[in-house]
């Protein structure tokens, strides 16, 4: 019998700003509350150097042309959308579904995907794409505003790694996330 060999899958990792009561983003997709004060070396650097591939929803890739600079210079750069054109943006490549994303994942041959945005997050967490979750906290609480998790058809666990505390409140935690099976 002739094995048919599956590729390796991706790492999917999240690393994400959050507010106590767990939003992302206000209502609005405002960040200001996240970003006025200043929490020191977030390892975001470091992070950014161990990632081969983005990929983002299009709430996030539109947020990020309000920046007046482009983020993600020089990294392969894939957005979930319905309704963004193919052709938007010559540094981005537009995916209709999960399903088509990842076939891209595969035939790009990514290994260490930064899985980012709210939605996204939480369709690569149901999907168990997921395998480490950074999450530094801001000392606010906001009310109201994007979540960053949502329902899950079941548990997902989570094994702590570590827990740094930063400058101004800012306490970042990072965990493994484990996998049925
Ligand atoms: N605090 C932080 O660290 C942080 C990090 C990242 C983002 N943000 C903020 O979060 C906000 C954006 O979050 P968001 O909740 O809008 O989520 P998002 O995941 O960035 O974008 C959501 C959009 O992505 C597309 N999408 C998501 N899942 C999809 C799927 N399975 N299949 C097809 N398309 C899919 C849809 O676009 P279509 O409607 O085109 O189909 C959906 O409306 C922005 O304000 C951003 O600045 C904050």
């Amino acid at each position: 019998m002739t094995e048919v060999a599956t590729p390796p899958r991706f790492s999917g990792k999240v690393f994400i700003g959050v507010s106590v009561d767990g939003f992302i983003a206000r209502p609005d997709g405002d960040l200001d509350w996240l970003i006025r004060a200043d929490p020191g070396d977030t390892g975001y650097e470091a992070f950014m150097a161990g990632i081969d591939t983005l990929v983002m929803g299009r709430g996030t890739y539109e947020k990020a042309l309000t920046f007046g600079y482009w983020p993600y210079e020089g990294r392969r750069t894939m957005v979930l959308s319905s309704r963004l054109s193919p052709d938007a943006d010559p540094r981005i490549t537009v995916h209709r579904d999960l399903e088509a994303l990842l076939r891209a994942l595969a035939e790009a041959g990514a290994r260490r995907v930064y899985v980012d945005g709210g939605k996204v997050v939480q369709t690569f967490l149901r999907a168990g794409l997921v395998d480490e979750l950074t999450v530094t906290t801001a000392p606010i609480l906001l009310g109201s505003g994007m979540p960053l998790f949502g329902p899950l058809e079941s548990d997902i666990e989570l094994t702590h790694r570590a827990t740094k505390v930063l400058g101004a409140g800012y306490v970042q935690s990072v965990y493994d996330v484990a996998h049925a099976g």
